[in-house]
């Protein structure tokens, strides 16, 4: 039996939640794409934990495993584990040996990339942890992959012949003097070498076969989670591209990410995770938009009215809309249906769960965009080009609001305790996908979830 957790929107729908809400019944809890550019918080006994590599499941106690389709920083592996070792916890955390690795030349080429993009307004807002830049390697067939970490042969022919590379790249196309670099290290042989033995020798004694790994424990009755970072509309071939990330985080990523077949994981739940309204840190397009953060909106800026700043301002402070990895005020947006049933068939949701209800409550009216309009005809669903997408109108629906309530008595007493234009709104989405609802977020803490359905 497994789970998987899939970001349903932009990212930041606070699956990392989730993943502690059933992870409780998990033995082992699975990245299986992304890197340190994953934000999550967790809280475990009123202590709040956040991290950007590490899954989540760790700080329960649970076997985290970073499959093959990650992209692993050993710096920020480590950095992360020992600052939950200083918290008292025990965190076991695998990597498996087909991962790829984060070499500092792909974090300076990442800023290198979005500052040469940003002089005619074209960059992504990534999150500056070269993930693009090592996906590209791994695609390219020039990627270190952690297996390589600790076989010093390989590792030190293939820097010999990827340095001098990106040593180019960096000088001849981008015209920037490496000298002037942060870390010029970063475009040394001998340094970079160095550094990944290093990590190398460090990594020895927790790396795994992972797609083995998790067959053997699923062979011996284990149950399986799989935590999917990021959002559908952010993963590369089902978003909104090039405004996404370089990895898969919708459903089939966690078969390919693990090394785990799709039957298993498709006989498993695949549990959509929604934020009740839309928030997104990057660039791109956003039709039912409140109100754009100044300066954060190259490319395409603002769709939607804007003319709702104040509204966007009071879900950003409630929701504590900042994001965790760069600390970036997100951008806010009323729920987009044409996004969610797009993203509902791509990942076959077998069940929701819908979070951060309490943020709304204080509204008179809560919106939705029920559907768009595109050169004069409505549609449904999402388009498949950024750039018709951002030429999508969207037509509102409006439901009354709801007062605030107390979100733990109310997640004590079930989801009949839900107060009922809430549960209007939470139903129409339900309604809309043709898929259940799980549980929801009523609040940010672990016990401030109303688990409507337990899916082991
Ligand atoms: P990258 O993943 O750093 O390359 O960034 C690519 C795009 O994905 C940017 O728009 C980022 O803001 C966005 N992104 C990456 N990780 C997350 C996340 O965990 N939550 C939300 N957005 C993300």
């Amino acid at each position: 039996m497994t789970v998987t957790i899939v970001g349903a929107q932009l990212g930041d729908e606070g699956k990392g939640g989730i993943v502690d809400v059933y992870g409780d019944a998990a033995d082992i809890v699975v990245r299986y794409q992304g890197g340190d550019n994953a934000g999550h918080t967790v809280v475990h006994e009123g202590d709040e934990y956040k991290l950007s590599l590490v899954p989540s499941g760790a700080v329960r106690g649970k076997v985290g495993i970073l499959g093959n389709g990650c992209v692993v920083n050993p710096e920020t592996l480590f950095n992360e584990l020992s600052g939950l070792r200083e918290r008292g916890l025990d965190p076991d955390v695998r990597v498996a040996r087909r991962a790829h690795v984060i070499m500092p030349y792909h974090r300076a080429l990442d800023g290198i990339e979005e500052k040469a993009k940003s002089e005619s307004d074209d960059e992504i807002g990534t999150t500056g942890r070269g993930i693009g830049p090592t996906y590209e390697d791994k695609a390219g067939r020039r990627g270190i992959r952690v297996g390589d970490l600790l076989a010093p042969d390989v590792l030190r022919d293939r820097l010999e012949r990827v340095v001098p590379e990106k040593r180019a790249i960096v000088e001849d196309v981008f015209g920037v003097p490496v000298e002037d670099l942060d870390n010029p290290d970063a475009l040394d042989v001998d340094a970079m070498y160095d550094h990944a033995r290093t990590y190398g020798e460090r990594l020895a004694g927790q790396t795994v076969n992972a797609g083995q790994f998790i067959a053997d424990a699923r062979s011996e009755g284990k149950r399986v989670m799989f935590e999917g970072a990021q959002g559908t509309i952010i993963d590369i071939d089902h978003g909104n591209y090039p405004f996404v990330t370089s990895s898969n985080p919708t459903a089939g990523g966690a078969a390919v990410g693990s090394g785990t077949s799709p039957g298993v994981v498709g006989q498993g739940e695949v549990l959509g995770i929604i934020k009740g309204y839309l928030t997104r840190v990057g660039s791109g397009p956003m039709p039912t938009e409140l109100g754009g953060v100044e300066g954060d909106t190259p490319g395409y800026g603002e769709q939607g009215s804007g003319e709702n700043e104040e509204i966007a301002t009071y879900i950003r402070e409630e929701g504590g809309e900042y994001g965790t990895v760069t600390g970036r005020p997100r951008r806010v947006a009323w729920l987009d249906m044409p996004m969610l049933r797009h993203s509902a068939r791509v990942n076959g949701f077998t069940g929701l769960a819908i979070n951060h209800i309490d943020v709304l409550a204080g509204l008179d009216e809560v919106k939705v965009g029920h559907s768009y309009t595109l050169d004069g005809e409505e549609t449904m669903t999402m388009p498949a080009t950024t750039e018709e997408w951002s030429r999508c109108e969207a037509n509102l629906r409006s439901f009354d609001g709801w007062a605030a309530f107390d979100s733990a008595a109310v997640a004590e007493d079930g989801y009949e305790a839900i107060p009922d234009n809430a549960r209007a709104y939470l139903e129409y989405v339900s309604e809309e996908l043709d898929t259940p609802i799980y549980c929801v977020g009523v609040g940010p803490g672990r016990e401030e979830t109303v688990v409507a359905e337990d899916v082991w």
